[in-house]
């Protein structure tokens, strides 16, 4: 009988380009939940102008646990999870603190309940690097012991984490994978389909793309005096479609071949370190044309320099990121130059009606 895949947050960033890898290269029958909170709902047209296939999204919000439940109800042989939907911007979340609070973990608590209830025995959890805190040992391993969050965000993750570890430790038919993303960018290679989030862009490539496009003022550079090979901080960028295959992978380990353990961790990143100036750099050659940025300030409360060690994905889940830097910028690229002739469009259609 065909088995079920549901995925949480499938019109978000991450959950829509992992939706397009789960209909292209798996047998899955797949269904999304997703609210729109923070998404455009033309993302399933989308999804399926790429693959030729429809997706099902339930429009619900996952922390109304009674209709959560009357979805659940329809699923036929469900046999796993991706958990993506969240709340994900840093600044919005020291501001509202309860708001994240209250969203990520309850919606969390609704799904794992669900895991439970229905017996659905894999679970992914969309966890970030960002658990890791202020970090001076590089790379990142996953043995690198967890900092204080630097922000409410990163704490509803390393709250996550704490939970459904201590639900998988008492539920021992449920097993679980947690992957940290590092700083995922990009969009898929048809530049059908990208981030389209409705939080004003605070990361750095969504921000480059808006600028060359003309709907922000120049980039800042925040401070060019670190102590790195420029002077400007360091990141591990990885392709949004790397970050999404890791997650078919990662079903498959869960599913099939993770034995001594009922829960593990993964990171998801590169394992190199680019400096903004590179960013930029990178950019400016799918551009053409010189990006109008210039040095301000430190960033209050950035990292000098992150990336990770990834061995351990490489290894256990057989998997390896394929797209370089200048993928993630000509893509990132197409897809905004793509969103715009689309949202003009469809302002000229308002206008006309
Ligand atoms: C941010 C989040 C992190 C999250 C990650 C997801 C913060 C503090 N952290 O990390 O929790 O997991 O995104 O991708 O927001 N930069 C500029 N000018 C800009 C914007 C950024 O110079 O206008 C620089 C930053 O100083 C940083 C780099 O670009 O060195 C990347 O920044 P950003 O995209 O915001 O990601 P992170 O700070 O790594």
């Amino acid at each position: 009988m065909i088995e079920t895949i549901i995925v949480t947050g499938g019109a978000g960033y991450v959950g829509s380009h992992t939706i397009i890898e789960l209909l292209l290269n798996t047998q899955y029958n797949v269904v999304s939940i997703d609210n729109f909170s923070n998404s455009n709902h033309t993302v399933f047209e989308r999804i399926e102008a790429i693959t030729q296939k429809k997706v099902k999204n339930y429009n619900i919000d996952l922390c109304n646990k009674q209709l959560t439940e009357k979805v659940f109800e329809e699923f036929i042989n469900p046999i796993g999870i991706i958990h993506f939907a969240a709340f994900k911007a840093v600044g919005e979340s020291v501001a509202n603190p309860l708001n994240y609070y209250h969203n990520n973990i309850n919606s969390l608590i609704s799904i794992l309940e669900m895991a439970k209830k229905f017996n659905i025995s894999n679970f992914i959890f969309s966890s970030s690097s960002a658990v890791y805190g202020n970090i001076n040992t590089l790379p990142v391993s996953e043995n690198t012991s967890l900092a204080q969050a630097e922000s409410p965000y990163a704490h509803t993750k390393q709250i996550g984490e704490d939970i459904i570890t201590n639900f998988i430790n008492n539920h021992r038919n449920i097993k679980s994978i947690l992957l940290r993303y590092f700083n995922p960018v990009g969009a898929h290679l048809s530049g059908l389909i990208g981030e389209d989030s409705k939080d004003k862009p605070n990361n750095l490539v969504p921000i480059i793309t808006k600028v060359a496009i003309g709907d922000l003022p120049p980039l800042t550079v925040y401070g060019n005096d670190y102590d790195t090979r420029d002077g400007t901080c360091i990141r591990d960028y990885i392709h949004v479609s790397d970050v999404a295959t890791a997650h078919i992978n990662a079903f498959e380990y869960c599913k099939n071949s993770m034995k001594d353990k009922n829960v593990d961790v993964f990171n998801l990143g590169t394992g190199h370190g680019v400096s903004v100036l590179e960013v930029i750099i990178a950019f400016e050659k799918v551009y053409q044309n010189k990006l109008s940025y210039y040095i301000g300030d430190r960033r209050k409360g950035d990292v000098v320099s992150v990336y990770a060690n990834n061995d351990k994905a490489k290894k256990l889940l057989n998997w390896q990121p394929k797209l370089t830097v200048d993928d993630m910028m000509s893509s990132a690229w197409k897809w905004e130059q793509n969103l715009k002739l689309h949202n003009n469009k469809y302002e000229l259609l308002k206008k006309s009606n």
